[in-house]
């Protein structure tokens, strides 16, 4: 539980991994590998991935603490209703969830901070699933 009384508390966890620069990083790194894997590629409608990129962004950073601009732009996240048109069984969660550790390692955040993210990734990418292969 946040503690009121302790200054650090006050400090979001998006300013405390280094604000917009990690989170446009950490996206731009996993698009880039997503941009790179054609069959993977193929979950994704648009021709241009910068503003899948952008989306991604926008919901960690609020997620964290950070700009509300997603929830701005793009209403409640209802993420899990949001991929019910794209197929996730596990083989493109687990895809998801390699390039996305992958993005997460360039970061080299300190490793509390890269637990912490990393445990919220993973287990919400096991909630996206929505088919069983
Ligand atoms: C489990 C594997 C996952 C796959 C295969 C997947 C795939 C996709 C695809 C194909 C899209 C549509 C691209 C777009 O137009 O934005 C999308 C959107 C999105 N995904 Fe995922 N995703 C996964 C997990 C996650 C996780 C774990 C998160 C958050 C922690 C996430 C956050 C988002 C967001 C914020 C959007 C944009 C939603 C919107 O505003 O329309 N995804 N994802």
């Amino acid at each position: 539980m946040a503690d009121s009384n302790n200054p650090a508390s006050q400090v979001s966890f998006y300013e405390q991994v280094g604000g917009s620069a990690t989170f446009e990083k950490l996206c731009r790194e996993f698009y880039q590998l997503v941009a790179a894997d054609p069959e993977f590629r193929a979950l994704y409608p648009e021709e241009d991935l910068g503003p899948a990129e952008r989306r991604l962004r926008m919901f960690l950073e609020q997620y964290w603490g950070g700009p509300k601009t997603y929830q701005a732009e793009r209403g409640h996240p209802r993420l899990r209703m949001r991929h019910h048109p794209f197929a996730i069984g596990p083989k493109e969660r687990d895809t998801w969830i390699k390039y996305m550790r992958q993005a997460l390692d360039t970061l080299q955040l300190p490793p509390l901070q890269d637990q912490t993210l990393w445990d919220y990734l993973e287990r919400a990418a096991h909630a996206m699933q929505n088919r069983a292969s």
